[in-house]
């Protein structure tokens, strides 16, 4: 199907470029840097010593050699895991042929990483002139009940971005499934713009409407196939659509053709080939 798209979707890189390099480490993140993504996506939750890393599950388990949950660790313990080598199982290569990602520089590409080195890696982006927005989905483990989102405003308050102007883009923007969570970050600074995600569509949200004051819907792929005709009501309602995660070309070209504002991928380099070319 080919059809001339009406305005430029957003390349988001989940978790880094994740297809290619370990996801949620700085390798994926600079890859995808520079393999041309709009933004960089993040799930964040907090250290037993209360920092925010870079982590998805609620255990390390399938992304280090360590075992537990990132709550009961402590940021050294963290530290001293190696959260890349998993995927040198997981990938299949061709024999004799390492992955993509091995040349990287070690720690790059082993080391948990923590939300501070990645808005780090944000502000050298923007400063050399290679402008990148930040996606952060807030985890939250009910146990720390407001910490994940107050020690983030905290983080984004140091580098300037708690509280983006009213009007152009935002360098960044908060993720949740919890409309509690992005309430709590909408009551600390109501200019940073929220997303929040859908994994199905409960009855309440079935006209388009959103959870009071959140901007932007981030439904997941499934809710497009089986019911495309939601993004226009999405629109209708005045929300951005940010759809996760698409990696297969036939979803990007519904996508398109649904006219969504950004797309969540773990390989950008691909799906911006593939949007350059519709
Ligand atoms: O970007 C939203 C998407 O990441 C939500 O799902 O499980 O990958 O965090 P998950
Ligand atoms: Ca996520």
């Amino acid at each position: 199907m080919t059809f001339a798209r009406q305005h430029r979707i957003q390349v988001v890189a989940h978790r880094g470029a994740s297809e290619d390099a370990p996801e949620h480490t700085l390798a994926a993140y600079k890859k995808a840097v520079e393999d041309g993504a709009d933004a960089l996506e993040c799930d964040v939750r907090l250290t037993a010593d209360g920092h925010l890393v870079c982590v998805h599950d609620r255990r390390v388990n399938r992304t280090s050699n360590g075992r537990g949950a990132v709550s009961a660790l402590e940021l050294a313990e963290l530290a001293a895991l190696d959260f890349g080598s998993w995927k040198k199982d997981h990938d299949e290569v061709a024999e004799g042929e390492g992955p993509d990602w091995e040349g990287s520089a070690g720690d790059e590409v082993t080391s948990v990483l923590t939300l501070e080195r990645l808005l780090e890696l944000v502000a050298e982006s923007n400063a050399s002139g290679r402008r990148v927005q930040l996606a952060i989905e807030t985890k939250h483990p009910t146990r720390w009940a407001g910490q994940v989102e107050e020690r983030l405003l905290l983080l984004l308050k140091r580098f300037g971005l708690d509280a983006p102007p009213a009007q152009g883009p935002s360098p960044v923007r908060v993720m949740s499934f919890s409309a509690r969570s992005l309430h709590r970050v909408r009551a600390a600074s109501p200019t940073l713009p929220t997303v929040f995600l859908m994994q199905f569509v409960l009855p309440r949200h079935r006209d388009g409407r959103l959870p009071e004051g959140v901007g932007i819907a981030g439904p997941g792929m499934r809710i497009l196939r089986n019911h495309p005709a939601y993004v226009a009501k999405l629109k209708r309602a005045g929300h951005q659509v940010h759809v996760w995660t698409v990696n297969e070309p036939e979803d990007v070209e519904l996508c398109a053709e649904l006219g969504v504002d950004a797309i969540i991928t773990n390989r950008p380099k691909q799906i911006l080939s593939q949007l350059s070319q519709l």
